[in-house]
């Protein structure tokens, strides 16, 4: 209305000034009038459309806030090396589950069972704090997000690290394998050194109690020595340690259930990586119960770290130490394997009937202690992460090889300092969308820079997870039935008694 008012008395105006030849001129005149009136009704709309997105971005960032607490809150608050297990289990229940409706094949076991937690890297540099003991905070830095990699500075105590190297030089260390020349890498073709019995026996002893506990046989799988026992060795192994009335099998018992004739290891894990070289040192420390306090704990601390169920942590292989001298070093190379239909995972071996197949390490991730610092080299190199792309061509350039540490360790996109204490940790695999394990990451290619002064000792602590849902869940119903069966047994405890372990 008062628009229109004006507008009349405008022309008006107009009107009364008289000019004849003012029309060409005026109608351009009276537009720009117009139009600022027309902007200042406008405005009052255009300020309201303001204001709702105003709001809308409000409540969008309280939701982001709200998504980034619920995925990461809830696990700092509770999860402590005393009350892991609880908490760690109630955290992979809150988890979203997947919308029924679109999933089609495994909808029921996805919907009722666990799924796996990860961790939000929100960006590069993004810290994060985490409670993982009583006492204290620790950050958490991201380092990359191709791979998901975090930085814990302060993760073991100086002494933490003292007694980890202390018991793996008590266990003793044995060479890595090492393809350095062309007359080992013959050697390596041949078959596998036929172990004794009573070295088998030591092997599978973890704890060196001179007993064999069902849950060494049971969390013993390959690793990158060689499987030096097949599928069919180590059920045999624990169906005679199930037929046993202690439930423990002592060297004498193991004679009469272990049949040497049978040859372990006809497959050599060097068939996949069969350039990948490497020299250092290295041991396995079992972790479950009997094993000492310090390595217990470590592992309650990675559950906390890694928000990942218990029974997961638990299933995984020992803690592997390394000593890298002068010199020594790795290429680079995957933690864990791409999966395909020739290949299956050896830890769940107990639960398939696969054995034709070839087995492969299947590591969800990697948690990497620095046990020293180093005074010079020894770096772990990560030469693609967080590159704009990936193409495994491209590792070999004008005669430069990125995953040849020995040549190019300066070279890749990402390195890290060995400091004593400190602990990284990353994803092998990306997420298959359904909060179960995807695809190999294979930005997660790492390696090893030569020592030039100093030790490096480190200890890895992978977590296995098959990605085929199922065939995890039977190996872990296989556990699970096994220790029922044993009620009354020691067994019934196994996987619970380290949870309450004091500091
Ligand atoms: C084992 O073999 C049987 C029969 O050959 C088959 O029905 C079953 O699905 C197999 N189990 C696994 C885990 O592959
Ligand atoms: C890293 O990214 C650059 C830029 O996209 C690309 O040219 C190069 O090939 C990538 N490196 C690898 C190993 O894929």
């Amino acid at each position: 209305m008062e628009a229109a008012q004006e507008y009349l008395k405008e022309q008006n105006e107009f009107d009364d000034n008289d000019e004849p030849s003012s029309l060409p001129y005026n109608s351009p005149f009276r537009s720009t009038r117009l139009h600022i009136q027309r902007s200042n009704v406008c405005s009052r709309a255009y300020f309201v459309v303001v204001m709702v997105f105003f709001h809308v971005y409000i409540l969008n960032v309280i939701a982001l806030l709200l998504y980034v607490h619920y995925n990461n809150g809830p696990g700092d608050l509770v999860s402590g090396d005393g009350g892991s297990s609880a908490a760690d289990s109630d955290n992979g229940k809150r988890l979203p589950h997947p919308a029924p409706s679109s999933r089609e094949l495994h909808v029921e076991d996805y919907s009722q069972s666990f799924s796996l937690p990860r961790i939000e890297g929100i960006r590069v540099g993004h810290v994060q704090r985490v409670s993982l003991v009583p006492d204290k905070t620790h950050e958490m830095k991201t380092l990359s997000l191709k791979p998901l990699l975090f930085e814990i500075p302060g993760f073991l105590s100086e002494e933490e690290c003292r007694v980890v190297v202390q018991l793996a030089q008590l266990k003793g260390l044995m060479d890595s394998q090492a393809t350095a020349s062309s007359q080992e890498q013959e050697e390596s073709n041949q078959p596998l050194l036929s172990l004794s019995t009573e070295e088998v026996f030591s092997l599978l002893d973890l704890n060196q109690d001179g007993l064999l506990q069902k849950q060494e046989i049971v969390s013993h799988s390959h690793s990158q020595d060689g499987t030096w026992l097949s599928p069919d060795n180590l059920r045999q192994i624990l169906t005679g340690l199930e037929s046993c009335p202690t439930g423990m099998l002592t060297l004498g018992d193991f004679r009469h259930v272990y049949d040497v004739s049978q040859h372990p290891g006809q497959e050599k894990s060097g068939k996949l990586h069969s350039q990948f070289k490497q020299r250092s040192k290295h041991t396995w420390l079992f972790q479950g119960p009997g094993s000492h306090h310090v390595l217990r704990t470590l592992r309650n601390r990675v559950t906390s770290l890694t928000r990942l169920p218990s029974a997961l942590v638990e299933l995984s292989e020992p803690l592997q130490v390394i000593r890298y001298e002068h010199g020594d070093f790795s290429n680079s190379h995957y933690d864990s394997s791409p999966s395909n239909s020739e290949t299956t995972c050896a830890h769940t071996r107990l639960a398939g009937n696969t054995s034709a197949l070839t087995e492969v390490p299947c590591r969800y991730l990697t948690v990497l202690f620095y046990l020293t610092s180093v005074e010079e080299g020894g770096e772990s190199t990560f030469p693609v992460a967080d590159n704009r792309t990936y193409e495994e061509q491209a590792l070999v350039q004008d005669g430069v090889d990125l995953t040849d540490t020995q040549e190019t360790c300066s070279r890749g996109n990402l390195r890290i300092k060995p400091t004593a204490g400190t602990v990284i940790m990353w994803y092998n695999h990306l997420s298959d969308g359904r909060g179960w394990m995807g695809e190999l990451d294979e930005y997660s290619l790492h390696g090893d820079c030569p020592v030039r002064r100093g030790v490096k000792w480190v200890a890895n602590s992978w977590i296995n997870v098959d990605p085929d849902y199922q065939q995890q869940a039977r190996y872990q119903r296989v556990v699970a039935q096994r220790h029922q069966a044993k009620s009354g047994m020691d067994y019934q405890s196994l996987s619970h008694s380290d949870l309450h372990q004091d500091l």
